[in-house]
């Protein structure tokens, strides 16, 4: 632990696959140390792999975000914090209620049958991209309406209404305003309040898991609403920025591309290895609810701990040269879609999402590349989930 001036969290990259270079200090000082919030607000930052895994699965750390004391990265997560999310706002023994209910639906079987539909998916959308490029704008021609169209079939949403839900999304995780954010949210809810209503009239219930939960009528309105909304929004955001900042990854490593192009059967290591290095959800957040003692330093009840997972997937004490990108190590066990009791619901689903669509991307298109200088090409600022905002490119 250091005693110098806590660096502010988060802040932007400045290469979208690499933690900010203003985290340098924060890797220097593994496993944990300071940090200033956006509100001025200190807080603990976990910043060493094992300690990471130790805390994540320790339930002296709560994820109740309604706490008064909990910690908010952004004016815009302080504004809904008013609200718990589904399950990932529950601790034991409420959350274990809730997730048990979810599972059956995000089994790696569930997920294995999901693949044919998936391929179809991603086979319809590469086919329009092509039919009408080059050039193309990925986010938006594949990015983004892959995994979007299959929530909506895994939920029973009606893929019409996507203009509005990824609006939405948008607004709620990086809404220009707090105002915004909470809008954003009462949309949402007012969205999924009229269609699960509607699926509770229909006598024929539609084959989504929605419609599951709707007919089961084990889960009140309310916790459905909140289920069907972390469902949608953290079901296509992550997983689209994984395929465009994915993409823009391998367009930069043309020697980790042709690797992968010769050999295929490493592409669901090269999916764990781009897990482990963009990190695109950074600083998980926990508020201690008792003391923990840990080596001379005490987390105090009431204390914010955030984990950020850029630098803690970049430890390397468990990933030798650990800003490479490199199949053939081990990237398993890192924490890019967390650990413990709250790790990734849909992770089977997200995996399978990113192998078809990254797999299918460079088959089809042998000649892919950038259609605009590498350092000119937006994406996400700090505060959200990272990624591109746009991904220009041709073949
Ligand atoms: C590559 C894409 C994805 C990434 C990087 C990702 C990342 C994460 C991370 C880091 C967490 C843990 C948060 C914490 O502990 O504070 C999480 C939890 C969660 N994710 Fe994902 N996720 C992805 C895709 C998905 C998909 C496709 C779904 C849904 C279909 C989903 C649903 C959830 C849910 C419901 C939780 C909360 C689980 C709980 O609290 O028990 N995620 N995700």
């Amino acid at each position: 632990m250091t005693e110098t001036e806590p660096v502010a969290f988060p802040q932007d990259r400045t290469c979208p696959y690499h933690p900010p270079a203003a985290y340098a200090p924060l890797r220097a000082s593994r496993p944990l140390t300071r940090i200033r919030l956006y509100d001025g607000r200190p807080a603990w930052l976990v910043t060493g792999h094992a300690l990471a895994r130790d805390l994540l699965a320790d339930r002296r750390l709560s994820t109740d975000r309604t706490h008064p004391d909990f910690p908010a990265p952004t004016e815009r997560f302080a504004a809904v914090k008013d609200r718990k999310a589904a399950l990932l706002g529950y601790d034991d023994p409420e959350h274990q209620a809730q997730r048990r209910r979810m599972i059956p639906s995000f089994t790696l079987k569930r997920a294995a049958g999901l693949r044919p539909q998936i391929q179809r998916i991603v086979d319809e959308r590469l086919d329009a991209m092509i039919e009408q490029g080059p050039p193309a704008e990925l986010v938006s021609a594949f990015a983004l309406p892959v995994p979007s169209t299959v929530i909506c079939a895994l939920l029973g949403v009606p893929y019409a209404d996507h203009d509005f839900f990824e609006g939405q999304s948008r607004r709620l995780l990086r809404g220009p305003t707090a105002a915004d954010t909470r809008d954003a949210r009462d949309r949402l809810d007012a969205y999924f309040e009229e269609l699960i209503d509607r699926k509770r009239r229909d006598r024929e219930p539609g084959d989504g898991v929605l419609d599951e939960l709707v007919h089961e009528g084990a889960v009140d309105r309310g916790e459905l609403i909140a289920l069907a909304t972390i469902l949608l929004v953290a079901g296509h955001e992550t997983t689209a920025n994984m395929i465009s900042l994915g993409t823009y990854t391998l367009l930069q490593h043309r020697d980790r591309l042709t690797e992968l192009r010769a050999d295929p059967a490493l592409l669901p290591a090269a999916v764990e290895e781009l897990m482990r290095l963009l990190s695109i959800a950074d600083g998980l957040l926990r508020m201690a609810v008792e003391d923990i003692e840990l080596d001379g330093v005490t987390i105090r009840s009431g204390d914010g701990v955030v984990f950020s997972t850029s630098v803690i997937n970049r430890d390397e004490n468990v990933y030798p040269a650990p800003d490479s990108l490199d199949w053939h190590r081990s990237a398993r066990h890192h924490i890019g879609f967390g650990f413990g009791i709250h790790q990734c619901l849909g992770q089977n689903l997200a995996r399978a999402e990113m192998e078809i669509a990254l797999r299918t991307l460079l088959e089809r298109l042998p000649t892919l590349r950038l259609a605009a200088p590498a350092d000119e090409i937006p994406f996400k600022p700090g505060d959200t989930i990272q990624g591109m905002l746009e991904l220009p490119v041709t073949w």
